[in-house]
């Protein structure tokens, strides 16, 4: 590695490399190197991870090398993991972190020490979730509550929907847990459907306590308790998870019914956080606290490995490679698990909220093309409806395949081995198209290949695996937000939307005097008279 070289040098570098390897197809480098299946993939905690199907040889992984190098992503990583005010455009850490840190670790917030009061806020997250697990907490009417609707949206949904779904083989049986996240009126009926307000309890995660969707949503909440078990009670089926005690509690929720989620998280990074509780209450403490430790592990080894075997900065480097140098503008991400299925979701907010920028700290010559877009589905629902276009389409797509080899249940065993079989077959035709098969084929039926694809394996889906993915997942994109020199952390331009929405909506219920009201362009304010007309048919 030459880290003597600046960044823009190795930018260059890696523009004159692409050029050259632009001549090679993935054919020929698989024939050139036979062993190119383990020269280009490594053990990563426990999960196998090979980027050997990726457009990239030896060199590629030499000057990324470097770049993560000249980037000072470590170094980075170090400063946020200690409590440094890394989120350079709001002045704050981002120490989600410090959530599966030891015990013991001293993490100093100005200047005070954040991990006892983690810890305080685990051992009351856990005692809660035992009451409701052992059917001891009881609804304003003394009936045991034995469902939990999650209200949230965005950071403040997406992880633990994600984890809640990928773990439900450890989902405690009696629990009925449901998740609303939408403004629209028919999903919170739907999700209310079936269930007794005198045993349900509703869990609203909201770090500002300031969205209009969740306070939506809890206001409908509350009526429908109000209905039922009347005003009084209330407050027993109403819980917070918030860094605004103080909005909560003007909103009827009870001090006591409180976790805090502090400032130093950011929503898509908090699933480690109390924003865990809905996950905990479903899976247990033990089984989270698996969770944790595979996270932790990982936050280890990312700091700890060498470039070659360090999965996080390989996988972010091959996305710089792809999106930067070969210009692809989207990922593909491709679970082959039903119960992985809430991950392209969850990680488009991870990586789009992350990485959609174009305000950077630095300029280094990565033109616009920072971040991509990612989207998918699971594999089997994907084979048949997108991956036609990975084949054969006009743009090149790269794809993230994600597979188990064991199944949760030994005696389904052998639908498992027929997802990974569909896995590899679909990573084999992208990457050498039809080249192996013998018959000569129209050009129709011919696959060109050359398609670059990653494969993470892991053995199974368990809490600690999660937990190891999470964070894989986590550090690699705020690895490429370093690189690219884009803040991770912030989200501003979602933010700006959603003030505009305020003052349309008073527009809308012709609450703004025609004095206040905003002068639009010429397609919202036909829209809004469009809207108004439609209304009244
Ligand atoms: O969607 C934008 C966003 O700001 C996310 O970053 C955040 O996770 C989500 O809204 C919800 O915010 P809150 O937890 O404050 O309700």
């Amino acid at each position: 590695m030459d880290s003597s070289r600046n960044k823009n040098q190795i930018l260059s570098s890696l523009e004159e490399h692409r050029k050259r390897l632009s001549e090679k197809s993935l054919i020929e480098l698989f024939n050139n190197d036979p062993d190119r299946g383990s020269h280009f993939s490594t053990t990563f905690g426990d999960l196998w991870i090979d980027i050997s199907k990726q457009l990239i040889d030896s060199t590629t992984i030499d000057l990324l090398a470097d770049l993560a190098e000249a980037s000072k992503v470590n170094q980075f990583l170090l400063d946020m993991m200690a409590g440094s005010p890394v989120n350079w455009s709001e002045q704050k850490p981002a120490l989600h972190t410090a959530l599966r840190a030891s015990r013991d670790s001293k993490i100093l917030v100005e200047g005070i020490n954040v991990i006892p009061s983690i810890s305080e806020t685990f051992e009351k997250m856990e005692d809660f979730s035992q009451c409701i697990r052992s059917g001891k907490l009881l609804g304003a009417t003394g009936a045991p509550i034995t469902s939990v609707v999650a209200l949230g949206i965005g950071g403040s949904n997406l992880g633990s929907l994600m984890a809640y779904k990928a773990l439900s083989n450890f989902s405690h049986k009696d629990i009925d847990i449901r998740f609303c996240s939408s403004i629209d009126p028919v999903e919170l009926d739907q999700t209310l459907d079936g269930l007794d307000p005198e045993t349900t309890i509703f869990v609203i995660t909201s770090k500002s306590f300031n969205t209009k969707e969740t306070l939506v949503l809890m206001e409908n909440a509350k009526k429908w308790l109000e209905y039922s078990i009347g005003i009084e009670g209330m407050s027993k089926h109403l819980v917070g998870i918030t860094g605004s005690r103080e909005k909560a509690t003007n909103l009827g929720i009870e001090e006591t019914m409180i976790f805090d989620l502090p400032d130093w998280v950011g929503g898509r990074f908090s699933l480690s956080s109390a924003a865990g509780l809905v996950l905990m209450i479903s899976i247990g403490p033990t089984e989270f606290f698996h969770l944790l430790s595979g996270m932790k592990e990982i936050d280890h080894k990312t700091l700890s490995e060498p470039f070659e075997s360090n999965g996080t900065l390989l996988l972010s480097l091959i996305d710089i490679w792809n999106r930067s140098f070969l210009n692809y503008p989207t990922m593909a991400v491709v679970p082959y698990s039903s119960q992985m299925s809430y991950l392209p979701a969850y990680l488009q907010q991870l990586m789009m909220e992350s990485l959609g920028k174009n305000i950077r700290k630095d300029r280094h010559g990565f033109g616009n093309s920072v971040g991509s877009v990612i989207w998918g589905a699971t594999g089997t629902e994907g084979q048949h409806a997108f991956f036609q276009f990975l084949h054969q389409g006009t743009d090149v797509i790269p794809c993230e395949m994600l597979g188990f080899s064991n199944s949760y249940d030994q005696a389904l065993q052998g639908q498992q081995n027929s997802l990974f079989a569909n896995l590899l077959a679909q990573t084999e035709a992208l990457a050498l198209g039809s080249s192996t098969e013998k018959e000569d084929l129209t050009p129709d039926r011919k696959l060109e290949g050359n398609r670059p694809s990653t494969v993470i394996l892991a053995p199974k889906l368990t809490p600690f695996i999660l937990g190891q993915l999470i964070a894989l997942y986590e550090h690699r994109t705020v690895a490429s937000g370093v690189i690219w020199g884009v803040n991770p952390f912030d989200q501003w331009g979602v933010e700006s939307g959603k003030s505009i929405a305020i003052d349309i909506e008073l527009e809308i219920n012709e609450i703004s005097s025609s004095e206040t009201m905003t002068k639009r362009n010429s397609s919202s304010e036909k829209l809004l008279e469009k809207f108004k007309i439609f209304r009244n048919i």
